[in-house]
């Protein structure tokens, strides 16, 4: 697995009010790299991770990702292509987890298993997996408002990696976090990066995830430094 992007641009419009939010960035990330983009708010973190992640286009620029010799660029997929493939080989952790709230802890961990066509069986055996390795087996049958904010940064890490992705995108995951929880969702990256060969983009405002890292990446107003 290897992404690359080129001379990614973006704007955003509001009411004849161009914002350059990208302006023009190049990044290379190679297999099972552990890497964290840090900047400060407004810097286009979430921008770049979205684009990166296939989930938000740019103006201008390519995302290339080349797994087992085949290329997938991102200009060429039409959107059913493109999310398959991120169905298949991206996992995202939003800034603000996106749980489904009718949906309990499992279920919501589920749910991209099921899109990509699992059994309701497999994809159940899948996510009480996760749900162990995320330490809460003991919440199984919570909704997203019986669970507190570190658990349910957790379950939205387990629903990242059901479909056992190449690319993790994590968006300050662990934002809203006291220290205790933040390090305990360190430690669960960690291991998730040396079991399972993942690849991990984490934007952040934390010292520690960054310190962490093998590599930073600093933004500031568009560009990577
Ligand atoms: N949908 C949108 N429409 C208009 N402007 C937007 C939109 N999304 C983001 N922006 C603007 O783009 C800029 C970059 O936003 P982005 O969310 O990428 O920053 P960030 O680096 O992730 O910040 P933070 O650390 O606060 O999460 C901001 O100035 C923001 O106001
Ligand atoms: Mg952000």
């Amino acid at each position: 697995m290897h992404l690359k992007a080129d001379n990614i641009i973006k704007s955003y419009t509001k009411m004849q009010n161009v914002t350059l939010v990208l302006k023009g960035v190049s990044i290379d990330i190679q297999e099972s790299d552990f890497i964290s983009i840090i900047g400060p708010s407004g810097a286009g973190k979430s921008t770049l991770l979205h684009i990166l992640g296939g989930i938000d286009s740019p103006d201008s620029g390519d995302v290339i990702i080349e797994h087992n010799g085949v290329y997938y660029d991102y200009n060429s997929m039409n959107n059913k292509e493109l999310s398959n493939f991120r169905n298949k080989f991206i996992g995202f952790v939003f800034q603000f987890h996106h749980l489904l709230p009718e949906f309990t802890a499992i279920e919501n961990i589920m749910l991209p298993a099921l899109i990509a066509g699992d059994s309701n069986k497999i994809a159940k055996e899948k996510a009480k997996e996760l749900l162990n390795l995320v330490n809460l087996d003991l919440r199984e049958t919570h909704k997203p408002t019986e669970l507190s904010g570190g658990e349910q940064q957790r379950i939205a890490i387990a629903r990242a990696l059901i479909n056992e992705p190449k690319i993790v995108f994590a968006d300050e995951p662990t934002g809203n976090l006291d220290r205790a929880n933040s390090q305990n969702i360190l430690e669960i990256l960690d291991l998730l990066h040396k079991k399972m060969n993942i690849t991990f983009i984490i934007a952040t405002h934390s010292d520690e995830i960054a310190a962490h890292s093998q590599r930073i990446i600093r933004m500031k107003d568009g560009i990577i430094e």
